[in-house]
């Protein structure tokens, strides 16, 4: 009947008809609208009251003392609160100054206490760092410490997860794994799938939540699914996991921000505790969901066949990561000197084999976000299947080249790239005297384990991305086109 009219006309209309009861007006509008929405209504008239509501995009309520806020986001509470409560899907809250309600969309109270946030308003601050981002990536070794913290079981070899809300025998039973994230989300689960099947010995695969959710996934019950997000509240990936959830299945999350909607809808996962991240590009929390992925796997692995020994080896290595991270980005002016170098191209190529292909996706995407480079991901093994033809002294090649079992068969995609005359950067471990000869430039990262090689090769294409940017003027933090969190379709 309001067909010609806007929105804010319609809830005007709505409200005279309810009496000027706002909070009912709002709630008979929302029992019609369709799709997802995070709402907030304030009529000019009773300028006192505020009511807000949600479907599938975040809504937070901040609670003062004698003052009440609403934001899409925890952040923009920080430095007025530290209570904090988050609405479920078809929840209304009515707020005024000296307090707030929350009932259902046909008025049932739901009884929600607020929350102490997890990280003051300090963690949200830039200090003396030029931009978020950098911060950020140094943040790395202490934000690894905070994801292992207390998870490591030296006496049994493996991980405290308490979190997962599955028990061993539930465990025993998975006969297939699969990973859901978007973006940066979604190159983590391709390494922590690659993780968990050499781990494990259980199948994994990584798949687009944005693309799952779409195509009518067959669901197993004996497949345990596992969606990665940094904030919690990507619309693709909560979908995913409801379509999962809707036929049967069983998800995990691997979720950064505490309360968020995906870990919520989960109900069970690992939390990242990688801190608050700022930037639109994704850093620590990225190698910060390897480490939870590593912390998986061990777990996994050590149920089913993975020997004391071999979890032994990984514990040692997950402990030296935060120390070789420091390492890594002592060598600030190195990396930025090759950033330098290359940052005016029109385009990039970033390869990797098995456990290295997604740091060069990771490389190539951090690469396009934020220095809106031209940059492409391949396997090293698919480069003679099409990219080659591309290869020219044009355009640099990042080879992700970890001293591991495939090392060689990995020099020979350089030499290919060499022999057309294309300048090649070795991401790398140090101990090839040949390698010298044979690179343009070489980014050098510490000795690991096979398994968590991804983690420490990731840092130095983070910061050839984050110079790029910089020297190319971009607005690192919020590079166009992109939002932190994605909360529509
Ligand atoms: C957006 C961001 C990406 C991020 C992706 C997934 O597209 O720009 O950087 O990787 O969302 O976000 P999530 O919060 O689910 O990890």
């Amino acid at each position: 009947m309001f067909r010609s009219e806007t929105d804010t006309e319609v809830l005007a209309h709505l409200i005279e008809a309810f009496g000027g009861e706002i909070d009912q007006a709002v709630r008979q509008a929302l029992t019609v609208i369709q799709g997802t929405y995070g709402i907030v209504v304030i009529d000019a008239r009773q300028p006192d009251r505020l009511v807000a509501g949600r479907n599938g995009s975040p809504v937070v309520v901040g609670v003062g003392e004698r003052e009440m806020f609403i934001a899409s986001d925890v952040a923009a509470l920080v430095r007025h609160t530290e209570q904090v409560l988050y609405l479920d899907d078809h929840e209304v809250a009515v707020l005024d100054a000296g307090g707030y309600r929350t009932v259902t969309l046909d008025d049932q109270p739901t009884t929600k206490a607020p929350a102490t946030i997890q990280w003051g308003h300090e963690a949200y601050d830039r200090g003396e760092h030029e931009h978020f981002m950098l911060k950020e990536i140094l943040e790395q070794p202490d934000a690894c410490e905070r994801t292992l913290k207390g998870r490591l079981d030296l006496q049994f070899s493996t991980a405290h997860l308490g979190g997962l809300n599955l028990t061993p025998r539930d465990l025993l039973d998975i006969k297939r794994i699969k990973i859901l994230g978007c973006g940066s989300a979604f190159y983590s689960g391709i390494g922590g799938a690659h993780l968990l099947e050499a781990l494990t010995r259980v199948p994994a695969d990584a798949e687009a939540a944005s693309e799952f959710r779409y195509r009518n996934p067959v669901i197993e019950k004996d497949c345990l699914y596992i969606a990665v997000s940094q904030s919690g509240e990507t619309a693709d990936t909560l979908a995913a996991v409801h379509e999962v959830q809707r036929k049967g299945g069983r998800v995990l999350g691997i979720v950064n921000v505490v309360g968020s909607s995906i870990a919520r809808a989960c109900g069970g996962g690992i939390y990242i505790h990688a801190g608050p991240e700022v930037s639109v590009a994704s850093t620590k929390v990225f190698t910060c969901t390897l480490v939870a992925f590593a912390l998986l796997a061990l777990y996994l692995g050590r149920i089913r066949d993975l020997s004391p020994a071999a979890g032994r080896r990984l514990i040692d290595g997950l402990q030296k990561l935060p120390d070789q991270m420091r390492e890594i980005l002592r060598g600030l002016d190195h990396i930025r000197a090759v950033a330098d170098k290359y940052a005016t191209r029109d385009n990039a190529f970033y390869i990797g084999r098995a456990n290295g292909y997604p740091v060069a996706l990771e490389g190539a995407q951090k690469l396009k976000e934020i220095a809106y480079v031209h940059a492409e991901a391949y396997p090293a093994s698919e480069l003679k299947h099409g990219p080659l033809a591309l290869v020219c002294p044009e355009t640099p090649t990042f080879v992700v080249l970890p001293r591991d079992h495939l090392y060689e068969k990995s020099l020979s995609s350089l030499e290919e790239i060499r022999a057309r005359r294309g300048p090649v950067i070795a991401v790398t471990q140090a101990g090839d005297e040949r390698l010298a000869g044979r690179v343009d430039d070489m980014l050098v990262v510490p000795p690991t384990e096979d398994e968590l090689n991804p983690i420490l090769l990731t840092l130095p294409l983070q910061l050839i991305a984050y110079y790029a940017a910089v020297r190319l003027g971009r607005d690192v933090d919020q590079p166009r086109n992109l939002a932190k969190s994605v909360t529509v379709e």
